[in-house]
């Protein structure tokens, strides 16, 4: 049995068209492998706490210092670094807001590094200690990214990277409201990959 981690990032609901892609990419995997298990997370209904001066100290100080509010999410913290650990594949559903990543999972990945824990200092810089799987990053825009503009993907990567994960999968739906016709060419560009993938 393999387990697969899903995280929906998107404020669309239903509409979202990154969750769109991202479960008919699952749907494909699964009927390719079914020895599979989804964990799905919705990082927007569901929202994780942002970190604040509190959640810092919660993460840097020692348990008896900390109220039981810290406490908590240094348990939270705890529990998703297993729960992405342990899980062989991650799809990201990563809609692009205001230049970059949804704050939700800003918010998830200040709960995942942590030094000691899921990455190390060394003399060579930061070392990944969390196990390297395939990360599935479906990225969907509204409009066309230059290369030059394009900070999402590249900060989500480095942040993988930090934990130690390289086997990072770049799938990108963009223009998908500049017209009708753009949506419908811009999933289906992006599907193709995708299907590929799955
Ligand atoms: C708050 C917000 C900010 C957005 N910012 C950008 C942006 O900076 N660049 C862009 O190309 N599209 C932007 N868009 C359009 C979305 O990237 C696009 O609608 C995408 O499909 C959203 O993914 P979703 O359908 O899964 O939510 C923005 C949309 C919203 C709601």
């Amino acid at each position: 049995m393999s387990e697969l981690l899903y995280l929906k990032t998107s404020v669309n609901g239903e509409q979202s068209r990154s969750s769109l892609l991202s479960e008919r990419f699952i749907e494909r995997r699964l009927a390719n492998r079914p020895d599979t298990r989804v964990i799905t997370r919705d990082l927007v209904t569901n929202p994780l706490p942002h970190l604040g001066p509190k959640q810092w100290d919660a993460l840097r100080l020692d348990a008896d210092q900390l109220s039981a509010e810290q406490l908590a999410y240094r348990r939270l913290s705890g529990d998703l670094i297993t729960e992405f650990d342990n899980a062989d594949t991650v799809v990201i559903a990563l809609p692009l807001y205001n230049a970059g990543i949804p704050s939700q999972l800003k918010a998830y990945f200040d709960l995942l590094a942590r030094a000691g824990i899921s990455f190390e200092f060394t003399a060579q810089g930061p070392r990944g200690l969390l196990r390297d799987k395939d990360v599935f990053l479906i990225s969907t825009r509204g409009g066309v990214v230059e290369e030059q503009d394009e900070h999402q993907l590249p900060a989500v990567e480095q942040l993988l990277g930090l934990l130690g994960i390289t086997q990072v999968h770049r799938h990108i739906a963009q223009g998908l409201d500049l017209s009708p016709e753009s949506n419908v060419t811009g999933l289906a560009n992006a599907w193709e990959g995708l299907a590929a993938m799955a």
